[in-house]
């Protein structure tokens, strides 16, 4: 399953925020840098444990997520990302996840980005500042333009996340949103559209508890119509589709995303944190525990693993591959998986999901540069994909 020398990512989960957005769900806690200077340190410590069970690959990205990674200082972010460096070997892509208010503000960033980051992903969310209000941001439009123009300043790249689907939001408001990220788009290489979802509270009605006076969900259909905006303003502004609500500029890499996307190894340090193993014993998912004070508690200790079969792999590669505009490489599945099914068996599964799914997956390129590729209906509906491709693989 894995080679000598095979791409390394490592996820770095930092999971303190300041204040607590009502609609997320991630392993988050709130707290101020001192807490957050905790976890890094306990980030270190798990690394230092660790590292040893990951020797012999090749390091590829690192992604320092969470939580609100830029509430502790850049030189603690330096620090941290010079010591996985130092434990792994330079990685080819750094990034870490910014808040737009941290960026400016004096006692966390102090207008220093960390110098061994290549992308910083700042929430922007909405250039709306009654929307940022509602939704529990600490930031306005105007911190998020000038936080942009700091980065870029620094000579990092930047990638902006924002949300749609919000209650009260009109299809309307979220062209307005578009506007106002065109005159800034030049300053940007990513942009993440995220489809605002709360199916995640027990019971749902409970967010809307917390936002009080919100207004409707904007239906199905304006959500699709607003994620259809966002597919026109990239195609206008130079941008390419690289997954559902995902752009990037020509050439730009997200080696984080995608390696995952394409079954590579991954290391998780941090509350939450998921990762992937392949060895000669098997190929294992792994978590470490959710709740940040757990981890603070015991921040070395083993993460919950549990294995997943050839077949569960192979299942979970295509369907990944496939959620990725250039989908995945045939010789790729052969190179990853002939050893545990046969080559014959990997070319007639292909195959057969060609002939039986022709609306959904279709194949390109030749010989040794087929890929299978998602149709725009198969990127749009990954549930119809996954059924397709469990039938061919039955676990
Ligand atoms: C977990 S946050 C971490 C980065 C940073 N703290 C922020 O909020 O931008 C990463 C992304 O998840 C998005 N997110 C959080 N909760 C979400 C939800 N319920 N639905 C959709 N996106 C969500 C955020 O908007 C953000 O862009
Ligand atoms: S700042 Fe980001 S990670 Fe923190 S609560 Fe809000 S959405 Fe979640």
């Amino acid at each position: 399953m894995r080679r000598a020398g095979s791409p390394l990512h490592v996820y770095a989960h930092l999971p303190i925020c300041r204040t607590r957005c009502p609609y997320c769900d991630f392993s988050v806690t709130v707290g101020e840098p001192d807490t957050q200077q905790r976890f890094v340190d306990g980030l270190r410590a798990e690394m230092n444990a660790r590292q040893r069970h990951w020797d012999g690959r090749r390091p590829d990205s690192l992604y320092v997520g969470g939580g609100t990674p830029s509430v502790a200082s850049a030189e603690a972010l330096d620090r941290l990302v010079d010591d996985i460096e130092a434990a792994f070997g330079e990685f080819s892509e750094v990034t870490v996840e910014a808040n737009p208010e941290d960026v400016l503000d004096d006692a966390a960033w102090a207008g220093r980005v960390p110098q061994s980051v290549d992308r910083v992903i700042l929430g922007v969310q909405s250039f709306d500042d009654e929307v940022l209000t509602r939704i529990g941001r600490r930031h306005d439009a105007d911190a998020s333009r000038a936080s942009i123009e700091r980065v870029v300043e620094a000579g990092a790249s930047v990638g902006v996340d924002l949300l749609f689907g919000i209650p009260g939001q009109s299809l309307a408001d979220w062209e307005s949103e578009l506007d106002a990220l065109g005159s800034l788009v030049d300053s940007v290489d990513l942009i993440s559209g995220w489809e605002l979802s709360w199916d995640q509270f027990e019971p749902p009605e409970a967010f809307h508890s917390v936002i009080e006076d919100v207004g409707a969900r904007p239906s199905t259909g304006v959500r699709r119509s607003m994620l259809d905006s966002l597919d026109a303003f990239a195609s206008e502004h130079g941008l390419e589709k690289r997954e559902v609500g995902v752009y990037a500029l020509p050439g730009v890499r997200r080696r984080y995303m995608e390696g995952r996307r394409r079954g590579h190894e991954c290391l998780g340090l941090g509350p939450g944190a998921h990762g992937l193993a392949l060895s000669e014993h098997g190929i294992f998912q792994q978590s470490r525990v959710a709740d940040p004070g757990a981890y603070l508690d015991d921040p070395t200790g083993r993460p919950d693993t549990s294995e997943l079969s050839p077949r569960e792999f192979l299942f979970v590669r295509i369907c990944q591959g496939l959620e990725l505009t250039d989908g995945l490489s045939v010789a790729g599945l052969h190179e990853q998986f002939d050893s545990a099914f046969g080559s014959d068996r990997i070319e007639k599964i292909t195959d057969e999901l060609l002939e039986r799914a022709p609306d959904l997956v279709e194949r390109t390129g030749e010989d040794g540069r087929a890929r299978l590729v998602p149709t725009p209906a198969g990127l749009a509906s990954s549930d119809r994909v996954a059924t397709q491709v469990a039938a061919l693989i039955p676990s």
